[in-house]
């Protein structure tokens, strides 16, 4: 198996579309196809296609990550809220959450303690939200992709805010540092595609006091089918086990859930 998967994995790593991914992330998803699918053609097929589902899907647009970042530094610190909205609005996920950005964050800032230290899940471009967190000091951002880690880098210099972006798997790879609040916006359902009870395990293991936990209003295709009552009601119950608090917040494009967890509860 092992000629073979170092095959697989290089074939994929070799394309454009997959080149920037996290190897190991690409591994792993290499070593559950191979043992569905033993054929090197059909194992590579069946990889791109789970790689496509629960990453690539999502960056639909032009990533113009270097013009964005230069772009940014030479604009007036005032001008960059306004940059971030139209870079957000290049990823199918952040671009849906554009009408509700303002009231959104500022209904977690009057709802949750000052928040300080931000650890965003799956993150997207999620992280240029950092300009709507008044009290930030820090933020730790992970997603797959090692050119959107370079950028957010990038993006925390420039406004002045410590922590890191990561390419890492957060499935194989939970972070484990304490924050104030973990986001996981949207990220629930593409983690759980992949492996719904590591996606549970993830949420355990959170090094956090308060999660922000949003699901989609409709799928990428723009489908709604009950899905927030569907995500709510399996989320609900996933908080009602572990005893943590949650006050749902519902907009037209996404539902949120603002999770207080219990001591000890983890
Ligand atoms: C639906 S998007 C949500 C993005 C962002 N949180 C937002 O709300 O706009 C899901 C994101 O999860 C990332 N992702 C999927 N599986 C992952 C994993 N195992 N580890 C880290 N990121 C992952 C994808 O690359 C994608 O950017």
């Amino acid at each position: 198996m092992s000629e073979a998967l170092e095959a697989l994995i290089a074939a994929v790593l070799a394309s454009g579309k997959y080149a920037q991914l996290a190897p190991d992330f690409v591994r792993a998803v290499a070593i559950d196809q191979l043992r569905r699918h033993p054929k090197h053609k059909d194992a590579l097929k069946a990889t791109k296609n789970k790689l496509h589902q629960v990453a690539a899907a999502y960056f639909d647009g032009k990533f113009a990550y270097g013009r964005w970042l230069a772009e940014l530094a030479e604009m007036p610190p005032a001008e960059r809220r306004a940059a971030c909205r139209a870079i957000m609005g290049q990823h199918a996920s952040t671009r849906e959450r554009l009408p509700i950005l303002d009231e959104l964050f500022a209904l977690l800032t009057a709802k949750l303690p000052p928040i300080r230290n931000v650890l965003d899940i799956a993150c997207g471009l999620n992280p240029l939200c950092a300009l709507w967190l008044p009290d930030l000091v820090r933020y730790d951002a992970y997603d797959l992709y090692h050119d959107l880690a370079d950028f957010l880098n990038g993006f925390f210099r420039l406004i002045g805010v410590q922590g890191t972006a990561y390419a890492q798997d957060v499935l194989g790879n939970p972070p484990t540092q304490y924050a104030d609040l973990a986001l996981l916006m949207k990220a629930l359902p593409c983690l759980a595609q992949f492996d719904g009870a590591a996606a549970e395990r993830l949420l355990d293991s959170l090094n956090a006091d308060h999660l922000v936990v949003t699901f989609p209003a409709h799928s990428l295709g723009g489908r709604a089918k009950g899905m927030v009552e569907n995500y709510s009601a399996r989320f609900e119950a996933l908080m009602a086990v572990r005893g943590w608090q949650t006050e749902r917040l519902l907009f037209a494009s996404e539902v949120a859930f603002i999770v207080t967890r219990s001591h000890g509860a983890a």
